[in-house]
């Protein structure tokens, strides 16, 4: 597998594999890599074909983290990464400095704004998403890849970029993969290294909250107070553990609604002893409307 130190050295490499013909398949991510992670350098290589070239960027992004103690202690473990890229088969890793990205002076910046920006982890997180949609559009001119794969766990982020690829008209097919849980079901993250056993155990409400609350959506109750109260019962029962949110949203742009259909996700985020957490269940299981294609 290639290392890319910076921006000259990932355009000649993409050039490269135009050059030769091939796909780019590209997977961003801020790097504590886990089995969620490299699932979805599966997918690209499943998507795109043998022959592609799959690239994956490492880059800790400071315009998205709305608490400096958060960007401060973001989990850096750039060997591990690598050997598990290695044996994942990835070709390329980006591992990009924040003094080349953000060079100085740097003042531009991307925004999606309307629903999809307005609810659920932009309340609680203002200015995240405007520092991934404007990181994410820079890795994509940088790396000008055919297709970028991006997992279901952040939904609302997915659905963002995806928005942005159609309204900016970039000719990249995004790609969702599935969320990748632990063997007890909770969802992987890498702020999952932050949970102790016990935290870990609190933790496990929230997944479980939101799968009763889908056994009860299957048998019929739709109101989406009722079915986000099987979230706060399961989670508030731990000392420690306090409900950001448990919403009913409806796709594609992530409304807020009544009563909850087979186009509705139940979404939360709850922090567990400080540490933030996110997971949501699609209540219908209709296609999440991600496979938009620029229109170039
Ligand atoms: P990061 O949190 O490192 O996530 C990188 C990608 O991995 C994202 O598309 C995320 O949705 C996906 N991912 C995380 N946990 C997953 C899981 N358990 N199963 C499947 N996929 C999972 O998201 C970011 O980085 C950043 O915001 C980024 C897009 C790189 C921009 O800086």
């Amino acid at each position: 597998m290639q290392r890319l130190n910076t921006i000259a050295e990932q355009r000649a490499w993409t050039k490269e594999q135009h050059a030769a013909g091939r796909q780019i398949g590209f997977v961003p991510t801020m790097g504590a890599l886990h089995a969620g992670h490299i699932s979805l350098v599966k997918k690209a290589r499943a998507e795109c074909g043998a022959d592609a070239a799959i690239v994956v960027s490492i880059y800790v992004n400071p315009t998205q983290f709305d608490n400096p103690e958060d960007l401060e202690r973001y989990p850096q473990t750039l060997d591990a990464d690598i050997a598990m890229l290695t044996a994942a088969g990835c070709d390329a890793v980006f591992v990009p400095k924040t003094a080349e990205i953000y060079a100085n002076g740097h003042a531009t910046f991307v925004e999606v704004v309307g629903p999809l920006v307005e609810g659920l982890c932009a309340v609680a997180r203002p200015g995240h998403f405007r520092g991934v949609a404007t990181v994410v559009t820079k890795l994509f001119n940088i790396v000008q890849p055919d297709v970028a794969v991006f997992g279901q766990k952040d939904l609302q982020q997915v659905l963002i970029i995806s928005r942005m690829v159609t309204d900016l008209n970039l000719p990249i097919r995004i790609v969702i993969g599935p969320t990748v849980r632990e063997a007890d079901g909770l969802a992987m993250s890498s702020r999952n290294r932050r949970l102790t056993p016990d935290m870990r155990i609190k933790a496990l409400g929230l997944q479980r909250g939101l799968e009763l609350a889908n056994r009860a959506f299957k048998q019929s109750e739709v109101n989406a107070v009722k079915l986000a109260e099987f979230v706060y019962n399961e989670t508030l029962v731990h000392p420690g553990v306090d409900v950001d949110y448990a919403t009913v949203v409806k796709l594609p742009n992530l409304v807020e609604v009544e009563h909850a259909d087979d186009q509705c996700v139940l979404a939360a985020a709850i922090f567990v002893d400080g540490v933030r957490l996110i997971d949501h269940v699609h209540l219908g299981g209709a296609a999440i409307p991600v496979n938009v294609e620029a229109d170039s």
